[in-house]
């Protein structure tokens, strides 16, 4: 039986296009959902055959009954893996405990660098000459958590927070699908804070020039 993914995305959804473009084997992702009407994502998903969900935030004047609610919808399906694909919420302890360790998130920034928002402006101000990307089993704390991969690419001194986030992309299209199809195949486990390969298989890490 193939390993159930339900996909949280807040928007474009290019993570979740990558994902689904690379065809995990062993994996189906059942649901995307999103907490925006207007997430682009959603459409793309549809024209796919993907089941969508919207559990739209902004009915919800407390963080914890809307992550209630949006428990509900994705309990429904039994996943394997619930993937934060460009999630915009910050979530609570309790969601994030009820899917520990099968809540994965991909986050713009070399962690435990800028966590947060605008990571990309952050490495350009701190004068970083190396920028990237991580995707992390996700904890209460926020943009914390074991570490599955990271991808990195050099700042050029003509950088701007849009070619920056481009190039960080492309590596974050290439390296989330090599993760979740790490996960599906049981291939890591989690030690305190470290992710180990149970394989010992190349390291998944990227770099782009
Ligand atoms: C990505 O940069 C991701 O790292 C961040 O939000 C962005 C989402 O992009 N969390 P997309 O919706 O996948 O295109």
């Amino acid at each position: 039986m193939k390993k159930k993914i339900v996909v949280l995305i807040s928007g474009r959804g290019s993570n979740l296009q990558a994902v689904f473009n690379a065809n995990i084997s062993g994996a189906e992702i059942v649901a995307v959902i999103s907490n925006r009407s207007d997430a682009q994502g959603l459409k793309w998903a549809e024209q796919h055959g993907l089941t969508t969900h919207v559990v739209e935030h902004q009915q919800y004047t407390q963080r914890e009954a809307f992550d209630a609610a949006l428990m509900q919808f994705i309990d429904h399906y039994q996943p394997d893996l619930v993937l934060l694909a460009g999630f915009m919420r910050i979530l609570s302890p309790a969601f994030c405990l009820h899917y520990a360790e099968r809540l994965i998130n991909i986050h713009p920034s070399l962690l435990p660098a800028f966590p947060g928002l605008h990571t990309h402006q952050r490495a350009l101000e701190s004068g970083c000459r190396v920028a990237g990307c991580t995707i992390h089993f996700v904890t209460p704390d926020l943009d914390c958590g074991p570490i599955i991969a990271q991808g990195v690419v050099t700042v050029r001194d003509d950088d701007t927070v849009e070619s920056l986030a481009h190039r960080v992309l492309q590596v974050e299209h290439q390296l989330l699908p090599q993760a979740v199809a790490d996960f599906i195949a049981d291939k890591l486990s989690i030690d305190g804070n470290r992710v180990r390969r149970k394989d010992a298989a190349t390291e998944i890490n990227c770099l782009l020039n």
